[in-house]
C-alpha cells in the first residue's frame, strides 16, 4: 500500500512529516540559527540580508518577512521551530498560535479564557463532509499492484583497509589480490543483478555521529550522503544518493511496527557504507554516480548497551513487511556489514577466531533463528570486541523469505550463491555471503555458485 496519511484529513491541521520535513528543511534550519543571540540581531538588523543567507524559496522569505505562520507551515515549517522567529520579536506563543486562526489577539485570548476551540465542527467527517460539498465525491483510486521485491541479501565485512588498498592502487598485491579475489565473482554478479536500491545496514565509526547523540537505530531518509573524512581525507568515491520517498515509507512502517528508528536527514557516511559499495561495484571515481540508491541502516554497535541479535533479526523481519508494502516495483537488496572477528584494542589486539567465523556463517545460513539468541557476550568473548558488528548481519538475514513473521520457517526460500573467507585483512578475518532469495511465488532458482574457503 501507499504510505497512509488519515492525517491530512484533519481540519485546519498540517502534521509534519517526511515529506513536510523535506519541503521546509532549510526554513526550519533558518529557525534554528536564531536560538543565537548574535544570528537574533543581524536578523532584526536586516531580515532580507539575513534570510538571503539561507536556502529558502521565495515564497518562504516572503512568508517569513511577512510573519505569516499559516504560509510559513504550508510551505514545510513547523511551529516549534517558526516559534524562534516570534521569539525573536517578543511574541508570545498565544500571539503567534492566535494570529493563525482569523481572529483579532482579543478575540483569541478570550476564546481561550471560555475554555478553548470546541472539537464540534472540528472533526475529520466535518473536513471530509465539507469536501463532498465543495467538490462532490470521488471514490478512492484502486490500491497499486506493483511493490517491490527484496532479491537478495549481502553480507560483507567493510574493513577501511580494504578500500585504502583499492584508493592507492594496491589490489593486484599478493596481499590484498586475496582479499579481491573472493569478490570477483560478486561484482560479475552485481553487474548482472544491479538492484534499483540497496538497504545498507552498517554502524558509524564515530563519524557522522559523536558522544553527543547515540542512536540504536539510524534510517537514513535525506536525498544525499557525502563521503565522510574519517581523518585520512574523504575516500575519493562518489557521494551516496538516497531515497527519500522509500526512506520516508520503511520509517513509518517500522516505527508503527514498534522499531523506534531515528530519522536522519542529514549525515557523512564512513567506510562501515563506502566500503562495501566499493567491494560490490568495485572502483569508481568521485564524478561516476554508484549504480543504485542507497538507504543507510546503521546501528550503534560501538558504546553499550548494543541491541541484541534477536531485536536484529526481528527489524530484519520487520524491514521485510516494510518494504513489500511500498508501492513501486522496487529491485532490492538489504546488505549486512561488519565483522569478522576482529579486536582493535587492547592487549588482545588481533584477535582471530576461524572456527567461530565459520560457524557463524554456517548457522546464520542454516539456522538464524538459532544465531539470533546467541548474546553479546559470546560475540565478544570468541570474535573480539569489535566482532560485535556481527548482530547486523541479522537484520539482512531476517529479511528474507525463508523466515517467517513470527521467525520460524517461511514459506519461500534462500539459496547460497557465493561464500568466502579469509584471514587477514589489516586486523580482521573477511567473510562474505551473497545469499539469492526466491518469496514462495518465485519459481525462479538459479545454479549456486563455487563456495570459496
Ligand atoms: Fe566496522
Amino acid at each position: 500500500m501507499t504510505m497512509d496519511k488519515p492525517y491530512l484529513d484533519v481540519p485546519g491541521t498540517t502534521i509534519f512529516d517526511a515529506d513536510q520535513s523535506a519541503k521546509g528543511y532549510h526554513l526550519n534550519q533558518f529557525c534554528m540559527s536564531l536560538m543565537k543571540p548574535d544570528n537574533r540581531a543581524r536578523f532584526i538588523a536586516d531580515q532580507s540580508a539575513y534570510l538571503d543567507e539561507w536556502e529558502l524559496s521565495p515564497e518562504q522569505k516572503q512568508a517569513v518577512l511577512d510573519l505569516d505562520l499559516n504560509e510559513c507551515i504550508r510551505l514545510g515549517g513547523n511551529i516549534y521551530f517558526l516559534s524562534k522567529i516570534g521569539a525573536t520579536f517578543g511574541l508570545s506563543f498565544q500571539q503567534m498560535a492566535g494570529s493563525m486562526t482569523g481572529m483579532t489577539e482579543a478575540e483569541y485570548r478570550d476564546m481561550m479564557l471560555a475554555g478553548g476551540r470546541s472539537i464540534e465542527g472540528n472533526r475529520i467527517r466535518d473536513a471530509l463532509a465539507a469536501r463532498i460539498v465543495e467538490q462532490g465525491y470521488a471514490a478512492p483510486s484502486p490500491a497499486a499492484e506493483a511493490h517491490p521485491t527484496i532479491s537478495a541479501s549481502v553480507y560483507t565485512s567493510h574493513v577501511p583497509a580494504i578500500g585504502a588498498a583499492m584508493d592507492l592502487g594496491k589490489t593486484e598485491e599478493p596481499y590484498w589480490k586475496a582479499v579481491f579475489d573472493g569478490y570477483e565473482w560478486s561484482r560479475q554478479w552485481m553487474a548482472d543483478n544491479t538492484p534499483d536500491v540497496v538497504i545498507l545496514v552498517y554502524n558509524d565509526h564515530a563519524t557522522a555521529f559523536d558522544l553527543h547523540l547515540i542512536p540504536t537505530f539510524v534510517i537514513g531518509t535525506g536525498p544525499h550522503f557525502p563521503v565522510a573524512d574519517e581523518g585520512y581525507g574523504p575516500r575519493p568515491v562518489p557521494p551516496v544518493e538516497g531515497d527519500p520517498d522509500f526512506a520516508a515509507h520503511l520509517a513509518q512502517a517500522l516505527i508503527l511496527d514498534d522499531f523506534d528508528l531515528t530519522l536522519v536527514n542529514e549525515m557523512a557516511v564512513d567506510h562501515g557504507l563506502t566500503v562495501p559499495l566499493s567491494l560490490m561495484f568495485g572502483e569508481r571515481p568521485p564524478d561516476e554516480p554508484w549504480p543504485c540508491k542507497v538507504i543507510p541502516l546503521a546501528v550503534n554497535v560501538v558504546q553499550y548497551p548494543v541491541p541484541h541479535g534477536a531485536r536484529c533479526y526481528a527489524l530484519g523481519r520487520a524491514l521485510r513487511r516494510a518494504v513489500e508494502s511500498y508501492d513501486k516495483p522496487l529491485r532490492v537488496q538489504i546488505w549486512g556489514t561488519g565483522g569478522m572477528s576482529h579486536q582493535l584494542q587492547g592487549p588482545r589486539a588481533g584477535l582471530i577466531n576461524r572456527e567461530w567465523d565459520n560457524a557463524f556463517l554456517d548457522r546464520l545460513i542454516s539456522d538464524p533463528a538459532g544465531q539470533a539468541e546467541v548474546g553479546h557476550l559470546n560475540y565478544v568473548e570468541e570474535a573480539g570486541s569489535e566482532g560485535i558488528e556481527l548482530v547486523m548481519w541479522l537484520i539482512a538475514r531476517g529479511a528474507m523469505a525463508d523466515i517467517a513473521d513470527d521467525g520460524g520457517p517461511g514459506a519461500g526460500t534462500t539459496e547460497v550463491l557465493h561464500r568466502f573467507y579469509h584471514v587477514p585483512a589489516s586486523n580482521t578475518a573477511v567473510g562474505h555471503l551473497v545469499l539469492a532469495n526466491h518469496a514462495a511465488q518465485d519459481p525462479a532458482s538459479g545454479p549456486a555458485a563455487p563456495t570459496q574457503e
